[in-house]
C-alpha cells in the first residue's frame, strides 16, 4: 500500500515557493555522469524517488553515489562502471532510467538495458533513440524485453529525428560525445533540459554546438572529465505552484525560477485572467477576482509549445473555469488519465479523438479518487484544493516520482494536505 492524501480546502494559498532543481533535468545528467569515468558533483538535485531509483540503477552497473539530500548534492563515482546490463528491477521504474544505453554504449562498447517504464500515459516507443545509436554504428537487437546495443567503436553521423523526441536527442548527444568525427543531428528537441544537458557535457569536455536549436552539431572527443554542474530549476514544478495560485484565487511568489522557460504557461495563465508577473526575485502569480478565470483552448507541443507535462494540471483550472475549453493533445497518445476521476469530482468533460471538450462547472466535488501517473496525480491535488469537502488521494507514490514534499510545501501556503502512511 503507498501513502495517500486527505485534501481539505483551505482557501486562496498564498506565500513563497523555491523552486527545486529540475527532475527532466538531472536525470539524465545522471546517466551522462557515466560518460566520464571520473567523480561528478551535481547540484541542485530535488529530493525525488525518481532520482533514488537512478542512483539505484547507476550502483547496480558499479558505479558509486553519495546524496547529500540536505543541500542537494549529489556525486556519482563512475570510474566503477563494469557491469553492462541493466536490471529490470530498476529500469522498470523510470523510462529516463533508459536513458544509460548510449553512455554505457560510449564506455564499454556494449549495453543491455530493458525496455523501460515509467508513467503509463501512451506506448512511448524508443525506435528514435534506436535509430540514432545504429546511426553511429551500433549492432541492436530486440529479445525477451531487453534492447541490446554494441559497438566496437562509435562513428559520428548525420542523423534526422521524425519527432523531437527529448529523450532521442539526449541518447544522441551522449552516444556521439564521445564518437569518431563529427554528428549533425536534425529535427531535434529544443527544450531547456536539452541545453542543461548539453552544458553538462561542454564542461565535462565535450564538443556541442547548437543546443536549445533544432540542429545540434556534436563533434566526438577521445575522453571527458569529472566536474561540478548545478541543473536548472524545474519548469513543471513551477508551473504547478502557478497552477495551484490561480485555482485558489491565491498569490504565489516563486524563487528559482527560468521565466523564460515558462512562456508558454505564462501565456496561458495571462489569456485566462490569471496575474503573472515578472519580479526581482522571481514570479508572483495571483488572481484579484476583479476578472472571473476563462476558459481557453490549449493544444500540447514540443518546446517552445505548450508542455504536455503541464496538460491535466491546466484541465484541473478548467474544470471550473467559465465557459467551454479544448484541451488537445498532441504529444503522448494516452494522457488524459485524469479525465476520469476529474469527472468522479463532478467536472464535465468530454473526450473526443485526441482532444478534450471540458465545460467548466461552478465547484468540484470532493471524493475518493486515484492518480494513475505523476502529473494527472498532481492536477488531481490541484483541483481537490477548491473541491467542496475532503478529496481522498490514493497513489501518493506517482506524485513522490517528480515532486518533492509536494503536500508539505503546499501546507506552508496556507493548504490542508494531510499525507497517511
Ligand atoms: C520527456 C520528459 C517527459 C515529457 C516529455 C515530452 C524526461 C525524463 N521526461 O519524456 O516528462 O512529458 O519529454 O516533453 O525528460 N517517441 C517515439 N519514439 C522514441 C521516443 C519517443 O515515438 O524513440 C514518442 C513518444 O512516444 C511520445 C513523443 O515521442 O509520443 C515524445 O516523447 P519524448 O519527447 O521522447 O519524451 P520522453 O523523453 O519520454
Amino acid at each position: 500500500m503507498t501513502d495517500k492524501f486527505i485534501i481539505t480546502p483551505n482557501g486562496p494559498l498564498k506565500g513563497d515557493v523555491h523552486i527545486s532543481g529540475a527532475k527532466n533535468a538531472v536525470l539524465p545528467v545522471l546517466a551522462a555522469t557515466l560518460l566520464t569515468g571520473q567523480d561528478c558533483v551535481v547540484q541542485n538535485v530535488p529530493d525525488l524517488s525518481d532520482v533514488e531509483a537512478m542512483c539505484g540503477l547507476l550502483e547496480s552497473l558499479g558505479a558509486g553515489t553519495r546524496w547529500d539530500r540536505e543541500a542537494g548534492n549529489l556525486t556519482v563515482f563512475s570510474s566503477g562502471l563494469e557491469r553492462h546490463e541493466a536490471a529490470y528491477e530498476w529500469v522498470g521504474k523510470l523510462r529516463a532510467s533508459f536513458l544509460i544505453i548510449g553512455p554505457m554504449l560510449a564506455r564499454l562498447g556494449r549495453a543491455k538495458v530493458p525496455l523501460p517504464g515509467g508513467c503509463a500515459i501512451g506506448s512511448r516507443p524508443v525506435d528514435l533513440h534506436l535509430k540514432g545509436l545504429a546511426a553511429l554504428g551500433a549492432d541492436i537487437e530486440h529479445a525477451h524485453g531487453f534492447i541490446s546495443a554494441k559497438a566496437e567503436k562509435l562513428t559520428g553521423a548525420r542523423i534526422y529525428l521524425d519527432f523531437p523526441s527529448v529523450g532521442a536527442t539526449e541518447s544522441i548527444m551522449m552516444a556521439a560525445s564521445l564518437a569518431q568525427g563529427q554528428t549533425i543531428l536534425e529535427n531535434c528537441a529544443v527544450e531547456p533540459e536539452i541545453v542543461d544537458l548539453a552544458n553538462f557535457l561542454n564542461a565535462a569536455g565535450a564538443d556541442i554546438r547548437g543546443a536549445g536549436t533544432d540542429t545540434v552539431k556534436i563533434n566526438g572527443t577521445n575522453g571527458m572529465r569529472g566536474i561540478t554542474h548545478s541543473v536548472i530549476p524545474d519548469r513543471i514544478e513551477a508551473g504547478t505552484f502557478m497552477v495551484a495560485a490561480a485555482l485558489t484565487r491565491g498569490d504565489i511568489r516563486l524563487t528559482n525560477v527560468m521565466a523564460d522557460h515558462l512562456k508558454p504557461v505564462t501565456a496561458k495563465l495571462k489569456e485566462v485572467n490569471v496575474n503573472v508577473q515578472e519580479t526581482d526575485f522571481g514570479l508572483r502569480v495571483f488572481h484579484d477576482n476583479t476578472l472571473e478565470v476563462i476558459a481557453a483552448d490549449i493544444k500540447t507541443l514540443p518546446y517552445p509549445g505548450f508542455p504536455t507535462d503541464m496538460q491535466a494540471l491546466f484541465m484541473s483550472l478548467m474544470a471550473t473555469a467559465a465557459g467551454t475549453s479544448i484541451i488537445t493533445e498532441t504529444v503522448f497518445e494516452n494522457r488524459f488519465m485524469q479525465v476520469g476521476e476529474l469527472k468522479r469530482m463532478g467536472a464535465e468533460i468530454k473526450i473526443e479523438s485526441r482532444s478534450a471538450v471540458v465545460e467548466g462547472v461552478r465547484k468540484l466535488a470532493g471524493t475518493q479518487v486515484c492518480a494513475s501517473d505523476l502529473r494527472a496525480g498532481a492536477a488531481l491535488m490541484l483541483a481537490a484544493l477548491t473541491a467542496d469537502g475532503k478529496t481522498e488521494l490514493n497513489g501518493a507514490n506517482h506524485i513522490d516520482r517528480g515532486y518533492c514534499n509536494l503536500d508539505t510545501r503546499l501546507n506552508q501556503l496556507g493548504a490542508d494536505v494531510r499525507r497517511i502512511s
